[in-house]
């Protein structure tokens, strides 16, 4: 076991991070060992979680100042734990650029705990960047979410061509995992046009479940709660509870 998935998609807002948490923290009540990586400078993954931002974490681990196990995080979640980032992160891939195997440093830090785990998430920033590339040169598969909004697809074949880039020269067993399709709004049609469109495009790999539009998913970060803990019968709870029902059915 220990599959590592990255979420990717060079736009902000469309549901990366708090897929990651909510998806994090259903596999782990379902008994999986996960751990959350925040890969973005912004940290918003730690802080969602209820985890200090302050205390070492991934940045630390891939320059060598600290160890991986001395920075994982527990969270309220059993079996959920959290590598937290900060802005030092944001110095990273200008740090990176001229070194040896600078896109490897995120796969060479999380290898010795791959089999730790039954689950690495690793949340990235929106940009095609250099610690984006470390998250795809590091996973098994990438997660991409897609905001059901008229302009979801719009630079999606920018990802898609990095994507290749990755798996013909970095990384080769490097799957797209799934598609998931985050706040649909019941009042507008445009989740039918997205979901229509990207089943076009990407087939099987969208999942079914698709994620409402819910403000109780919008407030729990402040909590530092997921879903399941913060408002545990509401529509995007009861969406991201079926997700993971998927998730642990085909990834
Ligand atoms: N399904 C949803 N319904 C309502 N608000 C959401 C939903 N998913 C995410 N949000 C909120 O939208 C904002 C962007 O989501 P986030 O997961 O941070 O996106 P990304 O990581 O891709 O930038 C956050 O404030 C988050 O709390
Ligand atoms: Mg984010």
């Amino acid at each position: 076991m220990g599959k590592i998935l990255v979420f990717a998609n060079q736009k902000g807002g469309v549901g990366k991070t708090t897929t990651a948490a909510t998806l994090g923290a259903y596999l782990a009540q379902h008994q999986k060992k996960v751990l959350l990586v925040d890969f973005d400078p912004q940290g918003n993954l730690t802080s969602s979680v209820g985890a200090d931002k302050t205390l070492p974490g991934i940045y630390e681990v891939i320059t060598g100042v600290k160890q991986l196990t001395d920075c994982v995080q527990a969270t309220g979640e059993a079996n959920l734990f959290v590598l937290g980032s900060n802005i030092n992160l944001s110095g990273a891939g200008v740090e990176l650029i001229g070194q040896k195997d600078r896109e490897f440093f995120l796969k060479n830090a999380l290898a010795p705990v791959k089999e730790a785990y039954d689950y690495i998430f690793i949340d990235s920033p929106p940009s095609l960047d250099l610690i984006t590339i470390n998250g795809l040169v590091a996973a098994d598969g990438v997660f991409i979410p897609l905001q059901c909004e008229y302009f979801a697809m719009e630079g999606l074949s920018q990802l898609v061509k990095t994507i290749q880039a990755v798996q013909k020269g970095l990384n080769r067993s490097l799957e797209i995992a799934g598609i998931i399709l985050t706040m649909y709004d019941s009042r507008t049609n445009l989740a039918q046009d997205v979901a229509r469109e990207a089943v076009k495009y990407f087939k099987d790999k969208v999942f079914r479940t698709i994620i409402p539009r819910n403000v109780h998913l919008g407030e729990a970060p402040s909590h530092g709660l997921t879903i399941n803990r913060y408002r545990p019968g509401s529509p995007g709870a009861k969406a991201y509870e079926k997700l993971a029902e998927e998730v642990l059915q085909r990834v």
